[in-house]
């Protein structure tokens, strides 16, 4: 057994972000530094008055909410919400851009149960630099179901966030966001945490917010505990377990009974020894010549993560756990209408480190890699014909695992989730229906939750198809822009224009590159003179008064 952290550095305390609640929201969006290790500050993103991190935003199911996320990062970026089922110009995908000063407000009905949702950013082969940098936050989701239940929910102090993450830092503290030798593990941003928890019943809610790392969770001795949420919403029933898989993108929510307890210390670890080849966590893979150096000293190993010093019990506690806990009834194979499968291949079967494909492909803004008609209900199938696990996530909906090689999945992977670990040569099944949301314009993104992978382009996207009982919830300012395609001059409208006023117009490529353009406003209707742009397909954001925007052009 390897405990590197507790032995090499102090403890710190567990940082428990904040809560912001309410139906509207502020995430500011920054640069910052922190200090992780001696020697040099490590730049960071932060959020609101943090350095590295964000607050945790509690909805409530049901609320009417808007958000308000302002860009100060010196870069275009998105935010995603993700789990959450929302209209895909409230998802935050690639496609949303906040260029750097501008603001973006999605608003949105809450949708999900109460489960464990986080948020993070979005942009085109930026995700991970962003997200490792601390641009990461959780959503807690609550409703009337769960708050029937007799469960901890005392943020902070029977119910704790859990947000664990694996990183690499250069000589100089730095992040690295496609570094595989990762080996600083932070759980809510800090290093080497210690907490402490009441001598009762807990909870916690298990973010696995790495880059690529797969954790085997588990508590010291073999502790058992139960998983009573996972992805998407509350389990049926709690499932007893000793250890818990958390791929990156998954959440769990975990209830342990810490009773009787009072002062000693536990740990939750990662028993990565029992991971097996292949999954990135588990032993090193033999590296043919020339690949990079994948030797990180937290493969294969057991190792500590959270120091967990039990103190002296709350008042009212909660000391006993729910013998049942919400009606959910899966989708089953029968209902499904449509089929899709998506087959993640590499250049050769020697390839760890990417470019990965679906079906072939990699990730094309310009293309739309499924069109599905609204209240599908479709299976998809994944099969992994490469040398590494992929945790699959779709958004939009959640899905229910089918099976895994043909055998039903494990009681605690049966309930709604958003994230499949594909390992390799498995074969994977899930059933979705695609409900609620239709837009012709925007997507919604499929991706491989390594973020390197996802950012090197292991991604697709799919529209929902446009049918009359859709819910119509235009979320930002409505842009119109003529013509489009483009050629050396387009004009944009928009109800929102106020006046005389000049809106703030900023254009960018795919890849969030800003372009100079000029831009006139007479009558009311901006006119961007296009004809210095290269063909291909641009965003523009445009900004007036309170308003922002943000819709695409192609120029020919
Ligand atoms: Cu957590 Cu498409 O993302
Ligand atoms: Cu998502
Ligand atoms: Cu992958």
């Amino acid at each position: 057994m390897l405990a590197f952290f507790g032995n090499v550095h102090a403890q710190h305390t567990l940082f428990i972000p904040d809560t912001l609640s309410g139906t509207s929201f502020n995430l500011d969006v920054h640069r910052d530094s922190i200090r992780l290790k001696t020697g040099r500050i490590t730049q960071s993103l932060g959020i609101n008055s943090y350095h590295y991190f964000g607050p945790t935003i509690i909805l409530r199911k049901g609320d009417s909410v808007s958000l308000t996320v302002n860009n100060h990062i010196g870069d275009t970026t998105t935010m995603h919400w993700h789990g959450l089922h929302v209209a895909p110009s409230n998802d935050g995908g690639p496609q949303s851009m906040i260029m750097d000063g501008m603001d973006w407000t999605p608003r949105f009905v809450v949708r999900n149960r109460a489960a464990t949702y986080w948020y993070h950013p979005h942009m085109m082969a930026k995700t991970a630099e962003q997200a490792m940098k601390g641009d990461v936050g959780l959503i807690l989701v609550r409703d009337n179901e769960e708050a029937a239940l007799t469960l901890p929910r005392r943020y902070g102090l029977d119910d704790f966030p859990i947000v664990v993450q694996s990183l690499e830092l250069d000589t100089f503290n730095q992040f690295m966001p496609k570094g595989m030798k990762d080996s600083v593990v932070l759980v809510n941003g800090t290093d080497t945490p210690m907490v402490s928890m009441p001598a009762q019943v807990v909870r916690m809610r298990m973010l696995n917010g790495s880059g690529e790392r797969t954790f085997n969770f588990g508590f010291t001795a073999n502790k058992h505990f139960k998983i009573i949420a996972n992805d998407n919403g509350l389990l049926r029933t709690p499932v007893d377990v000793t250890r818990i898989w958390l791929s990156p993108g998954e959440r769990v929510e975990i209830l342990i009974d810490l009773s009787g307890m009072q002062g000693q210390t536990i740990h939750l670890k990662s028993y990565a020894s029992e991971i097996p080849m292949g999954v990135q966590g588990g032993p090193t893979m033999p590296m043919p010549p020339g690949s990079p150096d994948m030797n990180s000293p937290l493969n294969g190993v057991d190792f500590n993560i959270l120091q967990i010093n039990i103190g002296a019990q709350t008042a009212s506690p909660v000391t006993t756990i729910p013998t049942s806990l919400v009606a959910d009834t899966p989708l089953i194979a029968s209902m499904a209408n449509a089929h899709r499968t998506i087959h993640m291949t590499a250049d050769s079967m020697m390839v760890m480190d990417g470019p990965f494909y679906f079906n072939g492909n990699t990730f094309d803004m310009m293309r739309i890699d499924y069109k599905i008609p609204l209240n599908n209900i479709e299976i998809w199938t994944l099969l992994d014909s490469t040398m590494v696990a992929h945790p699959f996530h779709l958004h939009d909906v959640h899905f229910y695992i089918l099976d895994r090689n043909g055998v039903a999945p494990s009681p605690q992977e049966a309930g709604r989730k958003d994230v499949v670990l594909i390992k390799p040569n498995e074969t994977v099944r899930f059933i979705a229906q695609f409900t609620d949301f239709a837009d012709t314009t925007t997507p919604y993104m499929y991706h491989c939750h390594i973020l390197m992978h996802e950012d090197d382009g292991m991604m697709g996207q799919f529209l929902v198809g446009d049918y009359p009982n859709k819910i119509n919830q235009p979320s930002t300012m409505p842009l119109s822009i003529k013509p489009n395609p483009a050629g050396n001059e387009l004009t944009i409208e928009s109800d929102c224009f106020n006046g005389t006023q000049k809106p703030v117009v900023v254009v960018a490529q795919p890849d969030g590159r800003i372009v100079n353009v000029n831009t006139t406003f007479i009558d009311g209707r901006i006119t961007v003179n296009t004809s210095d742009l290269c063909s291909g397909l641009y965003f523009v954001s445009v900004k007036s008064g309170s308003y922002t925007g943000t819709a695409t052009f192609v120029k020919e």
